[in-house]
């Protein structure tokens, strides 16, 4: 039986332009998801007690079941399954074993379907662990890679490898299509994270984004407006200009909305965040609600969102420059 931990993100730029094609710097916080794995002799057992659905447990036998008996919202609950069964068959490709069981356990830390990258934690550990269990050690880069054919699975081909790249090689991170490096030289961000205890569904979030960049120009056009202000926060990047980089945070968020993906809670704590002082404010991830990410050095914005209505939670956030790794 063996244990692997991956960690979450937090999109500093370019959520939802990088399917397109542009490019994002998401940074892995610390935060994260655990898996352990142990060999049966076959089938599949998952014991998910940390899977927080809107405060119910998900615990699933077998991957032929019907839905385990809870009361969550189908899709977030069918998502959450078939990122561990899709995970599961890349550790029986990986290590050439088709027929091998696995009993798993999974706990997290990280919000579900928040936008603080939990599936892409919870494959890149739980791909860690059952190959380690078999005996197959994968370098992280090819943890990332396999998790991110376990999210284009689950999300029908709407996955970039955003998440997955950052959740296995830890850091700031940039993504351009294919081209997935590690930013070197970022320093500590004093991430302020809110949450609004609720989740948002990403594939049909980016279905939306799809079908809006379609049938208006403005949203082809504001989908390369993010790429510009992720190359232009990219410049600031690791210097002491945190003005600047917050500024790009906030139009970053500003294009978001303009792209439908933001919700009343989210904006409320963006404005919460700014309001006390934070040098940007921005939603992370797909959106529809979840979280935000804040950026500000003093106690003013994480106490601000503490009693903002609509904000469940609020907590700081160290970047975590490891990534997936053993327990
Ligand atoms: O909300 P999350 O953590 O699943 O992030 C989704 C990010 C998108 O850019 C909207 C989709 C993707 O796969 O990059």
């Amino acid at each position: 039986m063996v244990t692997s931990s991956a960690p979450g993100k937090v999109y500093l730029f370019g959520e939802h332009a990088v399917v397109y094609g542009e490019p994002a710097v998401p940074c892995a916080i610390e935060r994260r998801a655990r898996v352990t794995a142990e060999e049966i002799d076959e089938g599949l057992v998952v014991h998910a007690e940390d899977l927080q659905l809107d405060g119910f447990t998900v615990e699933y036998m077998d991957e032929g079941t019907d839905h385990p008996d809870v009361d969550a919202e189908n899709s977030l609950l069918e998502a959450a399954m078939g990122y561990v069964n899709e995970a599961v068959a890349q550790v029986r490709d990986a290590a050439d074993a088709p027929e091998t069981g696995f009993e798993i356990w999974i706990e997290s830390d990280i919000p579900l379907g928040a936008g603080l990258g939990s599936s892409a934690a919870v494959a890149c550990a739980a791909i860690d662990a059952g190959c380690r269990e078999l005996g197959v050690d994968l370098p992280p880069e090819e943890i990332a890679d396999r998790a991110y054919q376990v999210e284009a699975a689950v999300q029908d081909g709407e996955a970039s490898r955003a998440d997955t790249f950052c959740s296995a090689m830890g850091g700031a991170v940039r993504v351009e299509g294919d081209d997935c490096r590690r930013v070197e030289g970022v320093g500590n961000l004093p991430f302020v994270i809110g949450y609004d205890g609720g989740a948002g569904d990403t594939g049909t979030l980016v279905a939306g984004v799809r079908q809006l960049r379609e049938e208006y120009d403005f949203a082809a056009d504001t989908v390369a407006a993010i790429g510009d202000i992720v190359r232009e926060g990219e410049a600031v990047l690791g210097t002491e200009d945190t003005g600047t980089l917050g500024e790009l945070m906030d139009f970053n968020h500003g294009l978001l909305a303009a792209l439908g993906v933001s919700s009343r809670s989210l904006d409320t704590m963006v404005w919460a965040a700014r309001d006390a002082g934070a040098v940007g404010a921005k939603l992370t991830g797909a959106g529809g609600g979840g979280c935000i990410v804040a950026l500000d050095d003093t106690d003013a914005a994480l106490t601000a969102l503490k009693y903002t209505p609509g904000c469940d939670e609020a907590f700081r956030a160290a970047l975590d420059t490891e990534g997936v790794r053993a327990e």
